[in-house]
């Protein structure tokens, strides 16, 4: 048995771990404050492992589904190579001033480029390959985004689906008004079956499936 990840774990992980720029802290607080479902935001320990995975992966072309308030898209940027550059996808045109606000005061925003619009017709549109998809959209549409995706990203490149443990919720028995889960267990179930990936889900904040396309 391994230990339960607390409250104070948590506190430990990230006093442990390099802080938060000071654009980041400030955006984390400005969500906090003023937008709805802050919880919906990355936050300092998956956002730094987001980074760190940048930084050894290196890869040329990310595509983000989801923005929210810009805060992987950022922690994404800082590890990308000089060259590298993130398509980030949001749906909510509300979210969109404070995500520019943030964008135009980080010093790699070259790099970041947002679409504001449904994913599902912005992914086809855009003619592009992938060397990494972060997918962090409405749950229910997983497997549409997973397979709009999959044919613009390369050979040996990655996804990653976030929240695919929906709280522990994907254990439990689903009541019929919960199709937010019913939804994540069919695309854990999904990509275990496809012969097209290798996958791990790791039990990391709300749980995250690395997916790499063979
Ligand atoms: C969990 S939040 C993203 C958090 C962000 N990736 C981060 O880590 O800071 C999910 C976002 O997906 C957006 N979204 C939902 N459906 C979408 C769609 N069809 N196309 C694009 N964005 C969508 C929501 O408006 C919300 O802002």
């Amino acid at each position: 048995m391994h230990a339960e990840i607390t409250e104070e774990i948590e506190e430990y992980c990230e006093s442990h771990s390099t802080p938060e720029s000071d654009l980041l802290y400030r955006l984390n607080r400005e969500t906090n404050l003023k937008v709805m479902n802050p919880r919906m935001l990355s936050g300092h320990l998956q956002g730094m492992f987001l980074t760190c995975l940048m930084k050894m992966m290196q890869p040329k072309s990310v595509l983000e589904i989801g923005t929210y308030t810009g805060y992987a898209a950022i922690c994404m940027a800082e590890g990308l190579p000089e060259d590298g550059t993130i398509d980030t996808i949001e749906i909510d045109e509300e979210l969109e001033d404070i995500i520019r606000k943030y964008f135009s005061q980080y010093e790699n925003r070259h790099k970041i480029n947002l679409h504001i619009g449904d994913a599902a017709k912005v992914i086809p549109a855009l003619n592009k390959t992938y060397d990494f998809v972060f997918m962090d959209a409405d749950k229910e549409d997983y497997i549409t985004y997973y397979e709009l995706v999959m044919p613009k990203v390369r050979k040996g490149g990655f996804i990653l689906a976030d929240n695919v443990l929906w709280s522990g919720k994907i254990l439990q028995e689903v009541k019929k008004s919960d199709k937010d889960t019913a939804a994540l267990q069919r695309f854990n179930d999904y990509i275990l079956k496809d012969e097209r990936v290798r996958n791990v889900l790791l039990p990391l904040r709300d749980g995250i499936m690395v997916i790499e396309k063979i």
